[in-house]
């Protein structure tokens, strides 16, 4: 067989190409962490200007490639590592995790079926094993990896949709949508995630099948009004297919009354999903592990690793109560899952996922788990949480400052406020900051709505950061602000 450089084989000139590709890559990472800036501040203009493709008919060879990747994306990402960076639900990532990364991508396995990835098949059941039992559900491998929150939340609302209909006989998967399909809702608050409506869209119902609940002043799920929603509902003729709590709202890190929820959904009979995306990290807590109450009593769960698990972008899971309902799902591929490979018990995850081809992501999860022990992990889960609550008695010594919400996981809601009390000019403001400490390079602050009040958020994910970080952070957005005022 002729040799094909740019291959990754087992030939000496393959490994050889291999080896210097990476390194000359690992040795611009090492350099971009070296940089001090959280962002060199440059703006959609002048990246869109400045990043231009180079695909030549010759080709420029890996190490081109590699030194145009350092230039036009390396050195203009967001440290996400930075401890201003505190925008979103977006981590910094184990050093186990990169590793991770190094074996997943080399080795290529796809997880679509046991031929393709014979002991990553293995270690991921395993880890849904060891994760159903974290939730405290049977024991049991019903549940898959996924892309993430996105994901996993379709696959519990697609899930509820065909049990709801399987109960009155028909198959979705085989006969398609039937009846008023109008009075079919979903049931979540107002503060879950906006997949739940993206996915029933996708699901062919619409935004309209979507009830939000109303919250409480801690962005939880109202249960007097779920309970009043439902009865609504009732009296006008609609069906309830899912309730989605959520555990750890994007904004607010809110987690709904759980067993009441499932009490709820049980006396109704309704499939309650629980959207544990940020918030299934406590399931490894020292100290916050029993804010999940409740979460064992639900059908389905969404959860997260690449949250406050720390684990790299992509890593989620998608776990289900009773394994009968994968039967909804259930399709053969005589090439993939075959009736011979099922009677025969190898495990091809193809039937437990949306996705074929998919990546060994459990792998991340696994080695993270091995390498930091359950002790270091529940600490730097529970770093952000403590912090949290830290910040927010910082924040209300602040005259300046107004805490906009108590925090309930690693999530800080709060202010400036400014003199000028009118709301409009208010909410202004505190965008304008948000936009300029990033426009600047120096933070990457969040700006978003809780009860109504626009105001900035810091996600505070990073177990490195401390109070004193912080304090450098809230310094910036006064300064920001009072330049604003007097701009
Ligand atoms: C509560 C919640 N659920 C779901 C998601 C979506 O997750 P992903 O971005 O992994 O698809 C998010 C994203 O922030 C989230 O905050």
């Amino acid at each position: 067989m002729s040799e094909v450089n740019p291959i990754l084989s087992g030939s000496a000139q393959s490994v050889a190409a291999y080896q210097e590709a990476i390194e000359q890559s690992t040795r611009a990472v090492v350099e971009w962490l070296k940089q001090p800036e959280m962002y060199q501040g440059k703006t959609v203009e002048q990246l869109r200007e400045r990043i231009q493709l180079a695909f030549t008919s010759e080709g420029l060879g890996n190490q081109a490639a590699i030194e145009r990747a350092v230039e036009y994306f390396l050195k203009d990402s967001l440290s996400v590592h930075h401890p201003q960076c505190v925008a979103h639900l977006h981590c910094p990532s184990l050093v186990i995790s990169q590793a991770a990364e190094v074996l997943i991508n080399a080795t290529n396995q796809s997880m679509d079926s046991w031929d393709q990835s014979p002991s990553a098949t293995i270690i991921e059941v395993k880890l849904i094993e060891w994760l159903r039992d974290r939730v405290g559900y049977a024991a049991g491998d019903a549940g898959v990896f996924t892309s993430g929150g996105t994901q996993s939340n379709l696959m519990g609302l697609m899930l509820a949709r065909d049990a709801f209909f399987a109960r009155q006989g028909h198959s979705v998967q085989q006969h398609g949508l039937m009846g008023n399909l109008s009075k079919l809702k979903v049931f979540c608050s107002k503060e879950a995630h906006f997949s739940v409506q993206k996915n029933m869209a996708l699901m062919g119902l619409g935004y309209q099948s979507v009830t939000l609940v109303e919250t409480d002043a801690f962005s939880r799920m109202d249960v007097t009004d779920l309970k009043a929603k439902l009865a609504q509902a009732k009296a006008n003729g609609e069906q309830v297919m899912a309730i989605v709590a959520t555990a750890g709202t994007t904004d607010a890190g809110a987690i709904d009354p759980l067993t009441e929820i499932a009490a709820l959904a049980s006396e109704e009979n309704i499939w309650m999903h629980v959207d544990a995306a940020w918030g299934g990290a406590l399931l490894l807590s020292e100290h916050y592990r029993h804010y999940l109450n409740g979460l064992e009593l639900a059908d389905s769960v969404t959860l997260d690793f690449h949250k406050q698990f720390f684990q790299t972008i992509s890593c989620g899971a998608f776990l289900l109560k009773d394994a009968r309902h994968y039967e909804l799902m259930r399709y053969q591929a005589a090439y993939l899952n075959s009736d011979f490979d099922e009677e025969h018990g190898v495990p091809n995850l193809v039937s437990k996922s949306l996705q074929t081809t998919r990546r060994f992501d459990a792998l991340k999860l696994w080695m993270g788990l091995e390498a930091l022990g359950k002790k270091q992990y529940a600490a730097i889960i529970d770093n952000g949480v403590t912090l949290a609550q830290q910040v927010a008695e910082y924040v209300q010594a602040q005259p300046e400052l107004e805490l906009v919400m108590t925090p309930q996981l690693a999530s800080v809601l709060f202010r400036f406020r400014p003199e000028q009390q009118d709301p409009a000019f208010v909410a202004l403001l505190n965008q304008r900051i948000g936009d300029v400490l990033l426009a600047s390079g120096s933070a990457n602050v969040g700006v978003t709505e809780a009860n109504g009040i626009t105001c900035l958020k810091m996600t505070l994910l990073n177990p490195t950061v401390c109070l004193d970080d912080v304090k450098v952070l809230l310094a910036s957005v006064k300064e920001t602000a009072q330049k604003l005022l007097t701009a």
